[in-house]
């Protein structure tokens, strides 16, 4: 939630933060960084996972996706990008009532994922 007050999302309106817990215990977040060019916007959870693996982490325990919706969850780019990493929990939040939590498996969302 407070990362999402970052969202550069101009275009949408569509704020969305994102926080991803590595199995060391630390958190990086993420936010939506819309562009001009619409295709060139970047989800909020692979913003979280580009800031992740760039410091050195690239085992994950969980990933928190907030926003303003009660359906949401992660698109399937982003499933792809987080699924790279393993196994992890997904946590859907709606920002307007944190109380309502959608929880699931990636390998739910995302079941055979492409991999070399
Ligand atoms: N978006 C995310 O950041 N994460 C999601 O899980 C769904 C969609 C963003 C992309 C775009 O800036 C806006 O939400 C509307 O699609």
């Amino acid at each position: 939630m407070a990362a999402r007050r970052n969202a550069h999302a101009p275009y949408s309106k569509f704020r969305v933060g994102a926080a991803l817990l590595t199995k060391s215990g630390r958190v990086y977040t993420g936010v939506n960084v819309e562009n001009a060019s619409y295709g060139l916007t970047n989800c909020a959870e692979r913003v979280a996972v580009g800031k992740a693996v760039s410091e050195g982490h690239r085992k994950f325990q969980a990933i928190a996706v907030v926003a303003p919706s009660d359906g949401l969850s992660p698109c399937g780019a982003c499933r792809q990008v987080l699924a790279e990493f393993g196994e992890m929990v997904v946590i859907c939040a709606d920002s307007r009532n944190t109380h309502r939590v959608h929880i699931h498996l990636l390998s739910e969302l995302l079941p055979h994922t492409f991999k070399l």
